[in-house]
């Protein structure tokens, strides 16, 4: 777990998630209030199950989701009961039409609505819907009554909803979700602005150092925590390519630079999602890890990040060392050593210039702010290439090693680097620990988005909907009731 916040230290919470599209924000709602401290379990509808399934919940939170009005824990106690005596707070969100209406009314036909029925802790309740489903009289009388049982009702905010309309309806930042709770339980306003949603919001322009884009070189360097509420991704380790069952085409990768990346972006209080290769040191258990071990099982989680709607995260380091080339045809059965083997190889897809082409349409259709992408570059002997790679990959930061130099292979604690950025002259490094340049790398990636949050530089790529109504950064999905 981890604790980047601290406001919600040990509180126990349990999170109702209902069956809106917009359930999936609720993954990062649970990172949020963990990263505050708290120990989160879930309460779903079948709805929302049917949208998000409970293994990744399940996984991140340790604790089984309780998603059946009749189970039992193993405990033997029914599962909403415990559930509501063992919680200092319940938190639904989001909250379906369907579902306020049946927690107005008392019907406990689900564990969201069972628990907070069962329960005496405080309720923090954030509806989302589409349409004029929020303001019709009969959604709002149901708000009402929450109100008058003292929950505390997180507004719903207006924009572009799945629907292509304009309306009250969209979840609300998370970071107002979060801030609500810390309130319930604690009576009192929060302290200091949340941790922004990773997944989807930015801090506001004026939370931020906001340094012009051609200062990013400067020694303006941001605070520790200058990467909370951001959603970093990092790839990292080498691919290994199967040529049978048995053998495998791959390199020497251990994954220590990307992993180093990863520490640091959590340390400065960013949500982490790392795509590990092999590596041979362990990940930080507060990352969210998923495996690649070929490339195109990498191009699949990538792809995954990169949705025609916009890319799901603010920052990627592509630290990994992709296997440039692939056994044409891998063979199911192991391969007879008697026989020799001639082994013939294409060469694997760019991955980096991929993702950054898929992140250049996502953002053109949804006028979402632009991330900060960041390469590697494996060269011997000169950097002469790095440039064009840093122009061909479409990324703003490239970062050359020399693999032949002593202090810098595969394996080694430590890099000498050189970063290249598209706006500003290479930066040569000294031989550094490469948690010390995963530091310095992170710093300039900081800059970067405050220069982007603020809206200096090329940060923002206009969308027809952002751009003509203001409308927040991304659209929420219509609700399907229950
Ligand atoms: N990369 C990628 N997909 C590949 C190969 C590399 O996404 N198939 C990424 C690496 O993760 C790294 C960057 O591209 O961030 C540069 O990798 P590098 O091996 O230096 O360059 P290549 O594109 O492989 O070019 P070359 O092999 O000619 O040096």
């Amino acid at each position: 777990m981890t604790e980047s916040g601290g406001r919600l230290r040990d509180r126990r919470i349990a999170l109702g998630i209902t069956g809106s599209i917009a359930a999936y924000k609720a993954i990062e709602l649970m990172r949020m209030l963990q990263n505050e401290g708290a120990d989160v379990r879930v309460l779903m509808t079948t709805s929302a199950v049917e949208f998000i399934g409970t293994l990744t919940l399940e996984t991140l939170s340790r604790h089984p989701v309780d998603s059946d009005v009749l189970s039992l824990g193993g405990d033997g106690r029914i599962g909403h009961i415990a559930a509501a005596h063992d919680v200092e707070a319940i938190v639904v969100a989001p909250a379906t039409a369907h579902w306020l209406g049946a927690m107005a009314n008392g019907l406990a036909g689900d564990s969201v609505t069972a628990a907070c029925l069962a329960t005496s802790v405080p309720v923090v309740v954030a509806p989302a819907m589409d349409g004029g489903m929020y303001t019709h009289p009969a959604t709002q009388a149901n708000v009402a009554r929450l109100r008058e049982f003292g929950y505390r009702i997180v507004e719903p905010e207006s924009g572009v909803l799945a629907s292509g309309m304009v309306g009250r309806g969209r979840l609300a930042d998370l970071g107002r979700i979060v801030d609500a709770t810390v309130e319930a339980l604690t009576g009192e306003p929060a302290p200091i602005a949340a941790v922004q949603p990773a997944w989807t919001g930015r801090p506001a322009a004026d939370s931020v150092a906001a340094p012009s884009a051609d200062s990013i070189s400067s020694s303006t360097l941001p605070s520790r925590s200058d990467l909370a509420g951001y959603h970093v991704v990092v790839t990292a380790g080498g691919t290994a390519e199967p040529i049978d069952p048995v053998r495998f085409v791959g390199n020497r990768s251990t994954g220590k630079m990307g992993i180093a990346v990863a520490e640091d972006a959590l340390d400065r209080g960013a949500a982490v999602t790392l795509i590990l290769g092999s590596v041979s040191v362990a990940p930080p258990a507060r990352a969210h890890v998923a495996r690649a071990e070929t490339a195109a099982e990498m191009q699949a989680a990538l792809r995954a990040l990169t949705p025609p709607e916009g890319p799901r995260f603010d920052v990627l380091v592509m630290a990994a060392a992709v296997a440039d080339f692939r056994p044409r045809s891998p063979s199911e059965k192991k391969i007879g050593r008697s026989a020799g083997l001639t082994v013939e190889m294409d060469p694997t897809p760019d991955l980096l210039a991929e993702t950054a082409g898929r992140v250049r349409t996502g953002i053109r259709a949804s006028g979402t702010r632009r991330p900060v992408l960041v390469g590697f570059a494996a060269e011997t002997g000169s950097f002469e290439r790095v440039a064009d790679k840093l122009r061909s990959k479409g990324v703003d930061l490239l970062v050359a090693n020399d693999v032949a130099d002593p202090g810098s292979g595969f394996g080694t604690d430590t890099n000498k680097v050189t970063i290249y950025a598209i706006d500003t002259p290479p930066e040569e490094l000294p031989l550094l620990s490469k948690r010390e340049v995963a530091e310095l790398l992170l710093d300039r990636v900081a800059v970067r988005l405050a220069a982007r949050a603020s809206g200096a530089g090329s940060g923002v790529v206009s969308g027809a909907a952002s751009a003509e109504t203001g409308a927040a950064d991304e659209t929420e999905p219509a609700e399907v009731s229950e």
